[in-house]
């Protein structure tokens, strides 16, 4: 049984249409013990929609949090109860996406304008479920791009209850900058963070934004509680079996042939199931990035997987291309 709370000292980010799954079940192949987010769920889709469709998740996920959006405290509470029902480890609120549809929604970064609302949500869900409750955030928002800003709305947060934070260190624009570019305009600050840390020194402080490589995280941690890593994970995600290796369990790193080969079952039944084969090899593509056959593996994958039928063969014939494979 995995430590939940020491496990996830490395986790890998929620990504909107990214961190599906299969995208996950993939991800712990590669590392047994980092902590896995879900894509941002809103509470009124689960309210509305097909709870067990939008919340399954498979048994070897865990530790696995699921994140939910909205700023509703009856709804959001009834989004965590449905999600604690199911097993999740963590239940994550999102105040730092800075899309239009999630504004006009009155969530995600908007709301660290508004602690408490925050708060209150906080409040209604952890009365409904037995895991932690925690918050996504960013350092700021527009102008409000000091510590005492930060500091406010976290000391709002944890008089509600809260005491793990992930914070993006950039502000979000919420007028004028795609979610795309909110991600990589506003500069990175992880001074603030560490400062945040050092204020609480009891609160579990996560820092996010910009991590590439082992040596960071490994620097990082001397800082804070724990390291959240997006992009780089999804494009490069052998750093995940680096990450086991030398940062959390020490677990020895596996061939990426047998990560594929582990796949492949699991590929097989989720066709069986009506899956589309690209639905999940889509999250493999950079698997062999920096390695020869890279490119091959890649034009193999993205040139056949969406076909009509199409199977495990085509991850076969792509190994063909991989020198690793051979
Ligand atoms: C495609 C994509 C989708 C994202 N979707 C979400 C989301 O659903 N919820 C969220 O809190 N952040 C979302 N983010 C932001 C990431 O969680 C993370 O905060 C951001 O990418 C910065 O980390 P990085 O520099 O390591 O990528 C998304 C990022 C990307 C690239």
């Amino acid at each position: 049984m995995i430590d939940y709370s020491t496990a996830c000292k490395v986790s890998i980010a929620p990504m909107m249409d990214w961190t599906d799954r299969h995208c996950r079940y993939f991800m712990r192949l590669l590392s047994p013990s980092v902590g896995l987010y879900t894509e941002m769920l809103t509470a009124a889709a689960i309210y509305h929609g097909d709870k067990d469709s939008l919340l399954r998740f498979d048994p070897s996920e865990h530790p696995i949090a699921v994140q939910l959006g909205g700023s509703d405290p009856e709804l959001m509470a009834y989004a965590a109860r449905e999600s604690n029902t199911r097993g999740y480890d963590e239940i994550n609120i999102n105040v730092g996406c800075p899309s239009d549809r999630v504004q006009s929604g009155q969530f995600g970064a908007c709301l660290m304008a508004h602690p408490e609302i925050v708060a209150s949500c906080i409040k209604e869900m952890q009365d409904q479920c037995n895991v932690p409750v925690t918050v996504k955030t960013r350092i700021g928002i527009d102008e409000n791009d000091t510590d005492d800003f930060l500091s406010r709305f976290v000391d709002i947060l944890v008089a509600a209850g809260c005491r793990k934070f992930i914070v993006h260190a950039r502000i979000a624009i919420l007028d004028g900058l795609s979610p795309k570019d909110n991600r990589t305009i506003p500069p990175l600050n992880y001074e603030r963070v560490f400062r945040l840390k050092r204020r609480n020194p009891d609160l579990d402080i996560h820092i996010n934004g910009g991590v590439s490589h082992t040596e960071q995280i490994s620097e990082l941690l001397e800082c804070v509680d724990g390291v959240m890593i997006g992009r780089q994970a999804y494009h490069e995600p052998y750093l995940l079996a680096e990450l086991e290796n030398r940062l959390l369990s020490g677990a020895e790193m596996p061939h990426r042939v047998d990560i594929v080969e582990r796949m492949l079952p699991y590929i097989e039944q989720q066709l069986i199931d009506g899956e589309r084969l690209n639905r999940i090899s889509r999250h493999m593509l950079g698997l062999f990035a920096g390695q020869p056959g890279a490119r091959a593996w890649r034009r193999c994958l993205s040139e056949n997987a969406h076909k009509h039928g199409a199977g495990p063969e085509v991850l076969q014939r792509a190994l063909d291309a991989v020198p690793e494979a051979a």
